[in-house]
């Protein structure tokens, strides 16, 4: 038995101190101190021993285990460093190449100005509330008092789906449905997309984005809305800007205004930009009509408001001098980049 020790150890030695790989290294680790490893099967059989031999053997047994543990070690540390130097070697890290660009993508300029208006009006306070692009007529038009034979009803200027469903064409039916399920006070700004027959050209595009406003509560007169309008102007365009009111007429609102904004390039005294009359149009607003109110179950007796509305296109045209709206609905990359 002790003979069968001293081979298990010589034989494991010879082997162990060839071995420059991992694997090799493992399988004979096994081979020899595995559950059915050579060691383990003699020491299974010290059981046959007399009481005299077996601590003899069982001491040596133990110290073949511990030579062939601690053989096993140090080849073991070999072999990993070889590997490391091996890889280290292949993996020549070459810092002279060029980087690998990645590309940062960005906002569109569309949702860029929408977002900055967006701003504006949180900080005042206003909710953004949102509806579908897809409306009902009673939305779209009805709610909001527009007579049977408006114009705008008719098919040469809005999408009809249905005799009762149509393309939105304004951002206006959202109020609507906000003041029926919302009690005042209101205060919400509404962007999205609104959909027009119009042909294609350098000013129209039958999609286009409009934010629309809407404040109700107790006493809110024409001068909370000229105020915030012109709070609005001066934060999109800048301080010095000014704003103005012309009468106007829509059927949601009594009275009625388009607004322009001093020109944001010649500060009012005449440029290309404002085709020399040193204002700029933006947007139509007025005092909520009180049929609308009424429409929505808000007393007009009790209640008041103001709304407004203005097309993202031609306010991000303006402000970027782009002059044909196609290109913001082309994107071509080299256009959008530049914002
Ligand atoms: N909905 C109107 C339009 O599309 C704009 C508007 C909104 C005017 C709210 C007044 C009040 O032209």
């Amino acid at each position: 038995m002790e003979q069968r020790l001293r081979g298990i150890l010589e034989d494991a030695m010879a082997e162990m101190s060839g071995i420059t790989d991992g694997r090799t290294l493992e399988e004979a680790r096994v081979r020899y101190l595995g559950k059915k490893g050579r060691l383990t099967e003699v020491l299974r059989g010290m059981g046959a021993l007399g009481a005299d031999e077996r601590p003899v053997i069982g001491k040596l047994a133990n110290e073949v285990r511990e030579k062939i543990e601690a053989m096993f070690g140090s080849v073991a540390e070999k072999v990993e460093k070889a590997a490391l130097a091996e890889k280290l070697g292949k993996e020549k890290l070459d810092v002279t190449i060029p980087g690998r660009r990645r590309k940062i993508g960005k906002k569109h300029p569309l949702t860029q100005a929408i977002e900055e208006m967006e701003e504006i009006f949180i900080g005042l306070g206003y909710e953004i509330a949102e509806g579908p692009e897809i409306e009902t007529v009673y939305h779209n038009f009805d709610a909001l008092n527009t007579e049977e034979n408006h114009p705008s009803r008719d098919e040469q200027d809005t999408f009809y789906i249905s005799d009762n469903v149509v393309l939105r064409t304004q951002t206006s039916p959202v109020q609507i449905r906000v003041m029926k399920s919302t009690p005042p006070p209101i205060r919400i700004i509404c962007p999205g997309r609104v959909y027009r027959a119009d042909t294609v050209d350098a000013t129209h595009s039958p999609v286009f984005h409009q934010i629309e406003g809407l404040v109700i509560d107790k006493g809110v007169t024409m001068g909370d809305l000229i105020g915030t309008l012109r709070l609005f102007a001066k934060n999109l365009f800048g301080e010095k800007t000014e704003i103005r009111l012309r009468p106007h007429h829509f059927p949601f609102t009594e009275p009625s205004a388009e607004v322009d904004v001093s020109c944001w390039v010649c500060e009012g005294t005449g440029c290309r930009v404002c085709k020399g009359e040193g204002w700029i149009e933006i947007l139509g607003a007025g005092m909520v009509h009180p049929n609308v109110l009424k429409a929505c179950g808000i007393d007009p007796e009790e209640y008041s408001g103001f709304a407004f509305g203005m097309g993202v296109e031609r306010a991000a045209m303006g402000r970027h001098n782009i002059s044909d709206m196609r290109l913001l609905f082309e994107n071509d990359l080299r256009f959008l980049s530049q914002f």
